[in-house]
């Protein structure tokens, strides 16, 4: 009785799940978050991920980012382009929702770090940055827009670490990191459900 009910579990969780994000090599770690987004389209969806002045509107995590050039100048052009530097200023964790561009971050939780932008793909509905290249981390984080089987938005991301910093990195901030990847998430969809307009 019992296998025969498990059975048909055992077959679904063979079956691998959905997803829009690349294969990457694997890393010592990972962390990652994935959300329906109902009543939106893709369209909208990139924009408020591409639209790094309105960050800090909706985004607990990365409170700003700021695309900059090698002499840590703020260029005219705030939207994510390959091979461009980013200055992401986050919480960690990640501030209690709703936020707004109001709201004000805790100084003990924020850091600075520089980012190489190196995927932009409107076309695939995805984006990646990684953590500045740098011999003692690699990390890099992909964010990943699609339609799902029930016809709505998912939005996906995922950082995979690894190198010499990676394990101290996962002591300190695991968890706090994939928290925060999920608030975002979250952030994401009460922005685009709150009647976004690009
Ligand atoms: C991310 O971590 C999960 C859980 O440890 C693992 O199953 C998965 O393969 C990892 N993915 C990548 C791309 O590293
Ligand atoms: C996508 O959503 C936005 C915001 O609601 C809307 O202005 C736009 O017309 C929609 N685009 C399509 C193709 O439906
Ligand atoms: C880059 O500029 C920001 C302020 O816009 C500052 O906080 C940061 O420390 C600067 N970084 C460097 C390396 O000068
Ligand atoms: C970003 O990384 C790529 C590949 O490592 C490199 O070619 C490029 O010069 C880097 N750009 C910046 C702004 O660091």
């Amino acid at each position: 009785m019992a296998s025969a009910f498990c059975l048909p579990l055992a077959i679904a969780s063979t079956l691998a799940q959905y997803t829009n994000l690349p294969d990457v090599a694997p890393g010592l770690f990972n962390v990652s978050a994935r959300i329906q987004i109902d009543n939106t389209n893709i369209s909208a969806a990139w924009d408020a991920l591409t639209n790094f002045p309105d960050y800090p509107k909706w985004n607990p995590f990365v409170r700003s980012s700021v695309v900059v050039d090698s002499r840590n100048i703020s260029l005219s052009i705030q939207r994510p382009v390959e091979n461009s530097q980013l200055l992401l200023c986050v919480q960690l964790p990640a501030l209690p929702l709703p936020v707004n561009e109001n709201t004000q971050g805790n100084p003990l939780n924020t850091q600075l770090s520089y980012e190489n932008v190196t995927h932009v793909q409107p076309e695939r509905g995805r984006l990646a940055w990684e953590y500045y290249p740098n011999p003692l981390m690699a990390a890099e984080r992909w964010q990943a827009l699609s339609v799902n089987g029930n016809g709505q938005v998912l939005y996906e991301s995922r950082e995979v670490f690894s190198g010499t910093l990676a394990p101290l990195t996962q002591k300190l901030y695991q968890q706090k990191l994939q928290e925060s990847f999920n608030a975002q998430a979250q952030g994401l969809r009460l922005w685009l459900q709150g009647g976004y307009r690009p």
